[in-house]
């Protein structure tokens, strides 16, 4: 037993410092528009950098997205939606570190990427996949205190990757003890009249369209009533996904 353990463990280390073995992440990479991703890429045992060239590219189209040849990145060989947006760490070369930043992600940035290591003549090179991360946050939360006969509104913020107007349901509720009210709902890209309950006709609507587009499902409440004092919650659902807030009306 102790006898195959180490000959299985001698195996291993040959077979590693034979072979240029390159290491990347173990699955997909998720973003979000406008924020960043590190796209890991590195060797275990470095390479000495008068042998080394890292080539970052899509594999759609081939494009450059980041050179590293000859001791230096090559800016002129990048292709310009990467300018300044692709950065390489040279620190961490000395590490077998050749992981790539990618800032300022729109969706155009997905897809799949190869990291390929030369080490002399000799190549290996790992795929990652860029996708879009699925997130949807309510925001707005707080507490109201109005007097009877005002007007007031009750904020709800939604984000998502999802644009606004394409939500399947955006319902402003109260609720009660028994089943929550609904308020108001907002289906497929707009406000469902009949979905707003008798006691408040009249007296809610969502702000514009301009504003809606920008997730701003705040409702306006006139002419508050002694009866309409409670929690509200703006409920948002898109498939699996779902997410609210709550306000408090006093
Ligand atoms: C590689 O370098 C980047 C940037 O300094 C760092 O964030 C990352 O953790 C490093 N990865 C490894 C495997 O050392
Ligand atoms: C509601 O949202 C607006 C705009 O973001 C903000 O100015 C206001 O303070 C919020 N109201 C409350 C009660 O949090
Ligand atoms: C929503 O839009 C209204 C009207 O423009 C504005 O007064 C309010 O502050 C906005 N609320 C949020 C949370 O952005």
């Amino acid at each position: 037993m102790k006898k195959s353990l180490i000959i299985c463990f001698a195996l291993s280390v040959v077979v590693l410092s034979n072979g240029l073995h390159v290491l990347g992440p173990s699955g997909p990479l998720a973003i979000q528009p406008g924020g960043s991703v590190m796209l890991p890429c590195y060797v275990q045992t470095p390479i000495p950098v008068e042998e080394l060239e890292v080539e970052w590219r899509r594999t759609d189209s081939e494009t450059v997205v980041h050179l590293f040849q000859d001791g230096e990145s090559q800016p002129e060989s990048q292709d310009q939606a990467y300018r300044d947006r692709a950065h390489f760490f040279i620190e961490d070369i000395a590490r077998g570190n050749f992981s790539l930043l990618l800032t300022d992600v729109t969706t155009k940035d997905t897809g799949l990427y190869k990291c390929v290591v030369y080490r002399n003549q000799e190549s290996n090179e790992i795929l990652i996949e860029i996708k879009m991360s699925e997130y949807l946050t309510v925001s707005g939360g707080h507490v109201v205190s109005v007097y009877a006969g005002e007007d007031t509104t009750m904020n709800c913020s939604v984000h998502s990757h999802i644009p606004p107007e394409e939500l399947e349901e955006v319902s402003w509720k109260k609720r009660k003890t028994d089943e929550d009210m609904v308020v108001l709902q907002f289906v497929n890209g707009q406000t469902v009249p009949e979905s707003i309950h008798e006691a408040y006709r009249d007296r809610v609507e969502l702000f514009s369209r301009e504003e809606i587009h920008k997730g701003n499902f705040s409702l306006r409440l006139k002419n508050v009533q002694i009866e309409d004092k409670g929690f509200y919650i703006c409920e948002v659902f898109h498939e699996d996904l779902s997410a609210n807030t709550r306000v408090e009306v006093q």
